[in-house]
């Protein structure tokens, strides 16, 4: 679908993001015909550039340049993009930190932008349940819910979106997808790099704050959610709400690496966890008594997000007599090599019934190559066609803060070295990352 007559306009658009992330996916919407010439990206913010100043700061295609401008803040916007022609959506993405979230919506809506207006914010959505529910109630002073976008990039990566595929596409997995069969659930978001230059923002937020209330959260509510009635936004949310509504986090550990307080902009008496452990327990029909083990930390000894499910045991009987029979396991990796292993067992050649463990891989790239469309294109594109299902609602942000408020900031805080795991992770006994990623092409 080719989309028409959009004013894109970054704000904040000196910064990090723009040239990281929004330039290069705004470019292959181009280089795909998914947006054209009709429409026009500006940036905005508070330095001062003149067009061709901005536009030499990035390296995108001439094509993309000569629909790239420059306007110096939010004062006289409105009447800047008028001159450029007659655009039917304007779409504002908020590169900014959220402490101007509400007063540059308040701009937006002094300078004249409504019903056309749609708002992609990023994360941070809040600090903590007061002040994501501050935000929340400022924003809609201006602007209604529905064009408000609040951007959770996991939502887009490809190997979470196959996750409803593989539980609701697929009449295998249903029945068994409960406590019943289910022994354990683990989440686990890794990464290698440490704060980088980030200290200043991380070491108010920590890595709860920052990867496990919202990226991971929203990717738990997937994996457990019921069936949607529809697959449109709202039926999603909805049943991702009746998750959120009865998590019961019951243990949390918290650690930061040693050398994080010498990192630029972190203060040196730091308190901030760099990783964290949490579990915990959905209290519904289908999950009760099960733990789901959340966690993510930086500075470890390998990047790689994954999701473990663990099956519950065999009666010992037949085969498994002496609990020799390894437990069924799927394991979920969504990066950097996404794909799904089912662990089963299988019978070692031979005149007796030796049993060992096989795996079943399925990795996306041999099926479908490397060109996995990246989480900011999609995002876009989607904020342009006015689709919400890859967005956060209020209410998902609200409830998701107000269940974990109470392990922010408390428990005693462990150390570990950079390029160790403090908390040996089972995922790595269930699977050789290294290898299954080599083997993928
Ligand atoms: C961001 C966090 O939201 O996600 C970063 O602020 C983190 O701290 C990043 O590094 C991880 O994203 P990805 O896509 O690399 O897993």
């Amino acid at each position: 679908m080719t989309i028409h007559e959009s004013a894109i306009v970054i704000l904040g658009a000196s910064g990090d993001l723009t040239k990281r992330k929004l330039l290069p996916a705004l470019a292959r919407l181009f280089k795909t015909g998914k947006l054209t010439q009709s429409s026009i990206i500006i940036g905005s913010g508070r330095t001062d550039f003149d067009d061709e100043g901005f536009r030499n700061r990035f390296d995108v295609p001439e094509d993309v340049k000569q629909i790239l401008f420059y306007h110096s803040g939010i004062k006289g916007l409105k009447n800047y993009i008028s001159k450029k022609g007659s655009f039917t959506r304007v779409i504002f993405f908020f590169a900014l930190p959220p402490s101007v979230y509400v007063t540059t919506a308040r701009e937006l809506s002094e300078e004249g932008f409504g019903n056309e207006a749609r708002l992609i914010i990023e994360k941070p959505f809040g600090y903590d349940f007061e002040s994501a529910q501050t935000i929340n109630n400022a924003l809609h002073k201006y602007y209604d819910e529905s064009q408000l976008f609040r951007i959770d990039h996991y939502l887009a990566k490809e190997a979470i979106q196959n996750i409803l595929v593989f539980r609701f596409a697929n009449a295998l997995f249903d029945p068994i997808w409960n406590s019943r069969y289910i022994e354990e659930i683990q989440i686990n978001a890794c990464e290698r790099i440490g704060v980088e230059n980030r200290g200043a923002y991380f070491d108010k937020s920590g890595i709860i704050r920052d990867m496990i209330q919202n990226h991971l959260v929203q990717l738990m509510c997937l994996l457990t959610m019921e069936p949607p009635v529809s697959l449109n936004a709202e039926d999603i949310r909805l049943q991702k709400i009746n998750i959120l509504k009865v998590i019961d986090y019951t243990e949390c550990k918290r650690f930061q690496y040693n050398g994080y307080r010498d990192e630029p902009g972190v203060a040196s008496d730091s308190t901030t966890e760099t990783y964290a452990e949490l579990k915990l327990y959905i209290n519904n029909f289908r999950w009760i008594n099960m733990p789901i083990y959340i966690r993510a930390g930086k500075a470890l000894n390998r990047k790689g997000t994954e999701i473990g499910i663990k099956f519950k045991a065999l009666p010992r009987l037949l085969f498994n007599k002496h609990g020799e029979i390894k437990q069924n396991r799927i394991i979920f990796k969504i990066q950097p090599t996404e794909g799904i292993i089912l662990d089963l067992s299988g019978k070692i050649p031979g005149s007796d019934f030796q049993i060992t463990e096989t795996k079943m891989k399925f990795c996306y790239r041999d099926h479908f190559g490397s060109e996995i469309e990246g989480a900011y294109e999609k995002l876009l594109l989607d904020a342009l066609e006015g689709d919400r299902t890859l967005f956060v609602s209020s209410e998902e942000t609200e409830l998701s803060w107000q269940k974990i408020g109470s392990l922010l900031d408390t428990g005693t805080l462990r150390f570990y070295d950079q390029g160790k795991i403090p908390i040996e992770l089972t995922l790595t006994d269930w699977l050789d990352f290294e290898k299954y990623e080599n083997s993928c092409q």
